[in-house]
């Protein structure tokens, strides 16, 4: 019953929201004939990530960054202001990822454009925009917002106002906000994956990131170790990414 009544309020946020509609076709199609793609090949690609995982620390040494600066010392202000908004938020969202190795990603590859799929309450939106703001450069995020909570206005929240004036954040589904982020910019600096977890999704999206990420560049996905398409794409594509471990969970980088 509990799940009926969810399945529902889905269906509902997706119809008042047109701009969606796109997506809640593939999400019927999903439902109905691709029900495994979320976890396929999880146990071997969480072994095959931990075989490999390295700190925080250790993925930037292997990039020549010796001292890891931590956004919580660098910018005290941020930090206090971005953990106020998410504790006065009312809804729940994903929490802070690897915000210092997006940081110093971004110093390293000395970042103009980024481009992030994935936003939330933003942090990793934060993260970023205090590296690209000293170079006024432009971070393009896609975020759809999580269906049935009722979150969008919530969505970036702690991200302050004078940040926001280098950020462009396109509110539909990857696959429409892609094309559209495409059409004003075509090769960026660092690429964050962190939206739809499905193998299938990551699947359509990596190849199309990687291509649009400029060569010194750095393309990096979370939760590796959900499914096996990291793993999958980068054996298949003779990639040798660098997979870090954070909170228990992973994350792949790949420098181009
Ligand atoms: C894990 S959260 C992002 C967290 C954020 N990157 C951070 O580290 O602070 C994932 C976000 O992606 C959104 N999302 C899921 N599937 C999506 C899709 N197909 N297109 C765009 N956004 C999607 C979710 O609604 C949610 O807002």
């Amino acid at each position: 019953m509990k799940e009926i009544v969810s399945v529902f309020r889905t269906f509902m946020a997706y119809l008042v929201r047109p701009h969606l509609y796109p997506e809640l076709g593939r999400k019927i199609y999903k439902n109905i004939f691709d029900r495994k793609s979320a976890f396929k090949g999880k146990e071997e690609a969480e072994k095959w990530c931990s075989d490999r995982a390295v700190s925080q620390e250790e993925a930037l040494k292997e990039l020549g960054i010796n001292d890891i600066e931590k956004l919580e010392n660098l910018f005290p202000e941020y930090f206090e202001f971005a953990k106020n908004a998410e504790a006065n938020c009312p809804i729940k969202m994903g929490g802070a990822g690897a915000l210092d190795l997006i940081y110093n990603l971004c110093e390293y590859t000395q970042a103009k454009n980024t481009l992030e799929t994935g936003v939330a309450f933003g942090w990793s939106s934060l993260a970023a925009l205090l590296s690209i703001s000293k170079r006024n450069g432009t971070l393009y995020s896609s975020d759809m917002p999580y269906l049935g909570r009722d979150n969008d206005v919530y969505v970036g929240c702690v991200v302050p106002d004078n940040l926001r004036k280098n950020w462009k954040l396109f509110r539909f589904a990857d696959r429409e906000s892609l094309p559209k982020i495409f059409k004003e910019q075509q090769e960026f600096d660092f690429v964050h994956y962190d939206s739809d977890k499905s193998y299938n999704g990551r699947m359509w999206a990596y190849d199309i990131l990687w291509n649009k990420v400029r060569k010194g560049g750095i393309f990096m996905s979370d939760d590796i170790g959900d499914n096996a398409a990291f793993m999958d794409y980068c054996v298949n594509n003779k990639r040798e990414p660098i997979i870090v471990e954070f909170d228990g969970k992973y994350a792949g980088l790949i420098l181009k």
